[in-house]
């Protein structure tokens, strides 16, 4: 039999600054109610959240990239001009392309940089950091921007109850570049698909993309959402065992479980299945809704400006959503 450790991550990359952002208009619960057929006590019972952030009409999900990275170089005082690949994981980028990366690439005068999109849905900043983690491990490439952004209300049926309570606009950022001492800060990643799944979330205007599943072809976000809550308590907790397994952790010696905030409820079950306490998870639902890509560093910033997240710490970070597809990673806090 294989040594668990065996699948731990050599790492060189060290996570040197975070940034976030979140548009200034916020959507209540109230509000809400004038919108569709729902209360207050329904949402807050079902999903935890009580409001979430969305963005003006003119502003996309490369304008809330450009707020999440100006607050990283305010609060770190970091440069980025030197960054040689930027990587914004999202599912509402502003057009297919050119894309989001390319516009922050554009934004800051980036010139000796590549820049790609990922599309992983609510597992997509999780997948970017496994990825960032890759190319500075193997030398490719010294300094990455990682984002994680969505502006979700663009894409979001304001007429389907069963969606529009879900969901938010907001961005983080993280600046991960190689350690000159070689000791990384990611030590162990996991990640699996179920694409025979895929039909329970979606976004498509193609009916024949989606085939015989097809309910909606507008544009919009489409859930089976019992089916996800499903195999998210089943097929996610058990990625999360993997995860530690890999790490050679237990949740003890975790500090900070940060789950994609997708739904209280599926925080709740996820941390009774996997033996993490409520204590020592962190989550951005209740002020921000399920933001997808997004949800984990504001999760993450939300622990640092209360002081709570410290160096040195141990999270488990844990992305999962459509696809259906999840994607983890252990890394020790050092900022
Ligand atoms: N307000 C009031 N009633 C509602 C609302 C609403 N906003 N939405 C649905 N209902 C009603 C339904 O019509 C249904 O009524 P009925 O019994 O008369 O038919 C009843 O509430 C129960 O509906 P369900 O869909 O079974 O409600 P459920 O308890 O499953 O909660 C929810 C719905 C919150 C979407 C849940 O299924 C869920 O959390 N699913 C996980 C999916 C998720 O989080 N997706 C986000 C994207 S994916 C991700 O990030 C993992």
């Amino acid at each position: 039999m294989m040594d668990k450790k065996t699948f731990a991550v050599h790492s060189n990359a060290a996570i040197t600054a975070i940034g976030t952002y979140v548009p200034e208009r916020i959507l209540t619960n109230a509000e809400m109610e004038k919108l569709v057929d729902t209360s207050d006590e329904w949402i807050v019972q079902r999903t935890g959240i009580k409001e979430r952030h969305i963005a003006a009409d003119n502003q996309f999900t490369s304008d809330l990239c450009f707020g999440a990275i100006d607050n990283m170089i305010d609060r770190y005082g970091v440069h980025i001009t030197d960054v040689d690949y930027i990587i914004v994981a999202t599912s509402s980028p502003d057009a297919v392309f050119p894309s989001v990366a390319s516009q922050v690439q554009a934004h800051y005068g980036i010139v000796n940089a590549g820049a790609a999109d990922i599309q992983a849905a609510c597992a997509g900043f999780a997948a970017a950091i496994q990825l960032a983690n890759g190319l500075l491990l193997s030398g490719a490439h010294r300094k990455i921007l990682v984002l994680g952004a969505e502006t979700l209300s663009k894409i979001t049926d304001y007429s389907d109850r069963t969606t529009c309570i879900l969901f938010g606009d907001g961005a983080g950022a993280f600046l991960m570049e190689a350690s000159y001492n070689g000791q990384g800060d990611v030590a162990a990643v996991y990640t699996k698909t179920d694409g025979e799944r895929g039909h329970l979330l979606y976004r498509s205007s193609l009916a024949s993309a989606i085939g015989e599943h097809a309910i909606q072809t507008n544009g919009y976000i489409v859930q089976n959402g019992r089916e996800v809550y499903r195999w998210a308590i089943s097929h996610v907790a058990e990625g999360i065992q993997q995860l530690l397994e890999r790490s050679g952790y237990t949740t003890n010696d975790i500090d900070w479980f940060i789950p994609h905030s997708a739904n209280m409820r599926i925080i709740e079950s996820l941390c009774e299945k996997t033996g993490f306490t409520p204590q020592q998870t962190l989550s951005s639902i209740t002020q921000y809704g399920n933001t997808s890509a997004a949800s984990i560093p504001l999760a993450i910033d939300e622990g640092l400006k209360s002081g709570i997240v410290k160096p040195g710490q141990l999270m488990l970070l844990y992305g999962f959503g459509g696809g259906l597809t999840q994607a983890g990673v252990v890394l020790r806090w050092s900022l």
